[in-house]
């Protein structure tokens, strides 16, 4: 059975052992481990009680920052990513209605061809691009494309 719920600290190792799998770079361990509490909407995506997705959203004033998102790469083009994506969308615009997040923003390497193509069927735009702003795995640097999504009020 399929489920999405909130990503909470009892998840996280299972959580940091999928980083691991899915990122050619993964977060260190103690940045994993940082990005929960109060000001963060972070979600799992879970089959069967095993963790097959995540995302980590960290919430400031009427914005929000989607700062990850993966999901196994044997469950990948099944629409999952996009089922804990809407359901985060979801959330974000009902969490607090006497201050609303308006904006949800994110970074993405220029190269993440699936995942600019995930972000732009939810309808994120490009605004802006943040030069060499990536390491890469072979020592280099690539460019981050900032996106956008406008959350409806
Ligand atoms: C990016 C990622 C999260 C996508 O997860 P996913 O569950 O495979 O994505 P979905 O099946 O929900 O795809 C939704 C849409 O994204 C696009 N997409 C996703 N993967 C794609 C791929 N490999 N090739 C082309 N389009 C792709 C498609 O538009 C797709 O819509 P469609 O199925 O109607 O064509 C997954 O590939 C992943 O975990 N990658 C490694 C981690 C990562 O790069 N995270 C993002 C940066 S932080």
């Amino acid at each position: 059975m399929k489920t999405i719920s909130i990503l909470n600290k009892h998840d996280l190792s299972e959580a940091y052992a999928l980083e691991q799998l899915c990122h050619p770079i993964a977060w260190p361990k103690q940045t994993f481990f940082s990005n929960q509490g109060d000001h963060y909407l972070n979600l799992k995506l879970t089959i069967n009680n095993k963790i097959i997705g995540f995302c980590i959203c960290q919430l400031v004033a009427d914005e929000a920052n989607l700062f990850n998102i993966a999901i196994h790469p044997k469950f990948r083009k099944q629409g999952l990513a996009k089922a804990l994506l809407n359901c985060l969308i979801d959330k974000l615009t009902t969490i607090n209605p006497s201050n609303p997040i308006t904006t949800l923003w994110l970074e993405v390497r220029q190269s993440n061809k699936a995942a600019i193509l995930l972000y732009h069927s939810l309808g994120f735009n490009q605004i802006t691009i943040r030069k060499n702003y990536y390491p890469t795995t072979d020592g280099k640097q690539e460019d981050a494309i900032i996106m956008a999504l406008t959350l409806a009020l």
